[in-house]
């Protein structure tokens, strides 16, 4: 076939698949057989893979995934991405109702009503109809690109129907993965060894956030479009119900459960019906939105920092529902926290089966009296672990002795000891359980964001004894790794490369890796940009911590805890040993000379070794990383350089010799 001839069969090709895709997926309607629609797509697949130059983004073939990306890089929104006041008291409602009122001055508000999904929100931008980027909410002003997962999705247009399509449209709406597709992904996951998603919110998470979109194509997604953040070249609609008819026209699926209220009394009954109604649905939903139809009236009572004034979340009160306990047991958490947790008969709450809840610590569990064999209330509400609400008497029934929390760690036998509420295993990282956790959190994202690593593969590797410590990372080596299920020479080779990555790290992302208790991301910044560097944050005093705005007397007992122990002074330094080199904050490097510069070193450097060198460009505010690019500032080439040398070469990076390094960092 002729190219101009491919290229027509192409464009009809993917109008027809377009078209059926849309009676699939938007209006429920399929018009042909799944043979035949997939005869559709392995034509177009043969004509493309014949023709790659007239392969498009908005080519239907781009919905089964694109090869795996590196990272998730930043995108800003074109608006901020506002979130929702939210209360379950119909009075609260009554009483937003009033506010608006008086603003507007009207005795009477039109509402819409609509549910509130339980999924992730995304901005969708579409410059010239055609689907650009994708993004998830992050903190509202900038989220994650996640442009080839939401291509995946089935029911987010590749291209917008109408003809001519606005310059620039971007969409807000909820990214969710449908209950009984949930229960199935669950399943396969358990049949796998893998443990399985707590709700169907994490589950849509977790396949957005995947770097390699071919994942997220097997976990089938759907869309909700609900909003038009952004409009250029077209009439923005005047009310939010126009809103919703301009995005059915433009190919957005819409759930039709949503209603237009004259005042708020028909928007609190329409809670009332979906809190009856919600279990039907196919789709998790936590409540349902009451919004100023009106658009002129939206911008007339404006929005605050976090929140529109004219919209309100009414959620559903949690979801409760009777079961026994057959055992309580207590699992032993990163910071050595025992939970003690009720095992239950399984039961459905609301389309999730929940077989497991937590009894937050023996305080709680005291208060509540629960024992094995007690019949009790759990909730469930939204992305919260379920809970036991109370235990609920059964006449006449012989109940087992009180449940008291262990003297001794039941993962390894330590001491366990009282603090507060809570009570806590005393064997720090030798306990197996406390290491494991420790491990994940080390690599995890953002900590040293080692990929390539789960928690199924840490387990593995501790009960192998091939971890004993987080420095142990850096001492693990091809051969043990190939011995160690699911893993081949690629995915060896990439877990070491990405642990050589993570040896440059922040120095806030480093002090957060060590999981000192009560140091979350935000505490380690602050400590990381008030020390500059670890041993200063380590010699810190608790009087000198407090005197940080926003770090208290609990926080700071705990970093100077920390800090006292010898085992994690050792850890600390096996790691620096283990060549990884904390970076300072770069607003505090901005002043020193190498400050922006980034250095590769290859071959033997004999003079100095690999880690001193590296120590001393991050003295001077410069970076080390391990592979050249056209961004790399410096090659220093030792003896026998490899293929950095010529690569360098070939890019023109600046080649240094070690002495010209030395003269360098010494300052001539
Ligand atoms: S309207 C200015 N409508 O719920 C905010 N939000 O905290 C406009 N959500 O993350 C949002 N379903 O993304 C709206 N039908 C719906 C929604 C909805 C779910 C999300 C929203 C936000 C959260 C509220």
């Amino acid at each position: 076939m002729d190219k101009r001839l491919a290229n027509s069969r192409i464009a009809e090709l993917r109008k027809r698949i377009e078209k059926h895709d849309r009676l699939y997926y938007i209006d429920n309607d399929p018009k042909i057989s799944d043979a035949a629609y997939d005869e559709l797509r392995r034509e177009l697949e043969g004509l493309e893979k014949a023709f790659p130059e007239l392969v498009t983004d908005d080519s239907p073939t781009k919905r089964v995934g694109a090869p795996p990306r590196s990272s998730l890089p930043p995108a800003e929104h074109l608006m901020p991405m506002l979130s929702l006041d939210s209360t379950t008291s119909a009075d609260e409602a009554r009483a937003f109702d009033e506010r608006l009122r008086k603003a507007l001055e009207k005795d009477s508000v039109a509402y819409t009503a609509e549910p509130k999904f339980d999924g992730l929100s995304l901005e969708l931008v579409y410059e010239n109809g055609l689907l650009t980027r994708a993004a998830t909410r992050g903190d509202g002003t900038t989220g994650e690109d996640v442009t080839p997962n939401v291509r995946t999705i089935r029911s987010v247009p590749l291209r917008l129907l109408s003809d001519p399509a606005p310059e620039l449209m971007s969409v807000r709406g909820e990214a969710l993965l449908p209950l009984n597709r949930f229960r199935e992904l669950n399943r396969r996951m358990t049949e796998r060894g893998e443990p399985g998603f707590a709700n169907p919110r994490n589950a849509a998470a977790g396949a957005l956030r995947q770097l390699d979109s071919r994942i997220t194509a097997t976990r089938p997604l759907t869309f909700f479009a609900y909003e038009i953040m952004k409009m250029e070249g077209a009439l923005s609609p005047e009310t939010h119900a126009g809103e919703l008819a301009v995005l059915t026209g433009h190919g957005f699926l819409i759930d039709y459960h949503w209603k237009e209220c004259d005042g708020i009394e028909e928007a609190i009954a329409f809670h009332a019906r979906l809190t009856d109604a919600r279990d039907e649905l196919p789709f998790e939903i936590d409540g349902v939105v009451i919004a100023v139809d009106s658009k002129r009236a939206r911008l007339a009572v404006g929005s605050r920092s976090r929140s529109p004034r004219w919209a309100l979340a009414l959620k559903f009160e949690p979801r409760k529902e009777l079961t026994d306990v057959e055992d309580i047991v207590v699992g032993v958490g990163r910071t050595g926290k025992l939970t003690p947790v009720a095992l239950l008969k399984p039961v459905d709450v609301g389309g999730v089966t929940v077989s497991r809840a937590t009894l937050h610590n023996a305080r709680d569990l005291e208060r509540k009296d629960v024992r094995p064999g007690d019949r009790v209330r759990i909730k469930r509400a939204g992305d919260v672990i379920p809970a036991v609400v109370e235990r609920i008497p059964v006449e006449g029934q012989k109940r087992k002795e009180p449940f008291a929390m262990p003297d001794v760690c039941p993962v390894c036998g330590s001491a366990v000891e009282a603090e507060g509420a809570n009570h806590y295993c005393t064997g720090g990282l030798s306990c197996p359980a406390q290491l494991k956790r420790g491990i994940m959190h080390f690599v995890s994202k953002g900590a040293f964001d080692i990929d390539g690593i789960g928690g199924r593969t840490i387990e593995s590797m501790v009960d192998l004894g091939m971890l004993d410590s987080v420095a142990d990372l850096f001492r693990l080596d091809r051969e043990r790794l190939l011995e160690l299920e699911g893993f081949a020479e690629k995915s060896a080779d990439n877990l070491l490369e990405a642990i050589e990555r993570s040896k440059d790290v922040e120095l806030a992302r480093f002090i957060y890796a060590l999981g000192i208790r009560n140091v979350g991301e935000h505490v380690a910044g602050l400590l990381a940009m008030q020390y500059g560097s670890l041993d200063a944050a380590a010699a810190a005093t608790e009087e000198e911590l407090t005197g940080i705005h926003e770090i208290g007397p609990e926080v700071a007992a705990s970093v100077t805890g920390f800090f006292a122990n010898e085992r994690n002074r050792g850890t600390v330094k096996d790691l620096i040993a283990q060549g990884v080199s904390p970076r300072p904050p770069e607003k505090m490097t901005a002043d020193l000379p190498l400050a922006g510069k980034t250095f590769v070193f290859t071959g033997t450097l004999e003079a100095i070794t690999r880690n001193e060198a590296k120590r001393r460009v991050q003295g001077l505010g410069g970076r080390v990383s391990s592979s050249v690019s056209a961004k790399t500032d410096y090659v220093v080439a030792g003896n026998d350089p490899g293929s950095k040398y010529e690569k360098a070469v070939r890019l023109c990076v600046t080649v240094l010799s070690i002495d010209d390094f030395l003269s360098l960092v010494e300052g001539d």
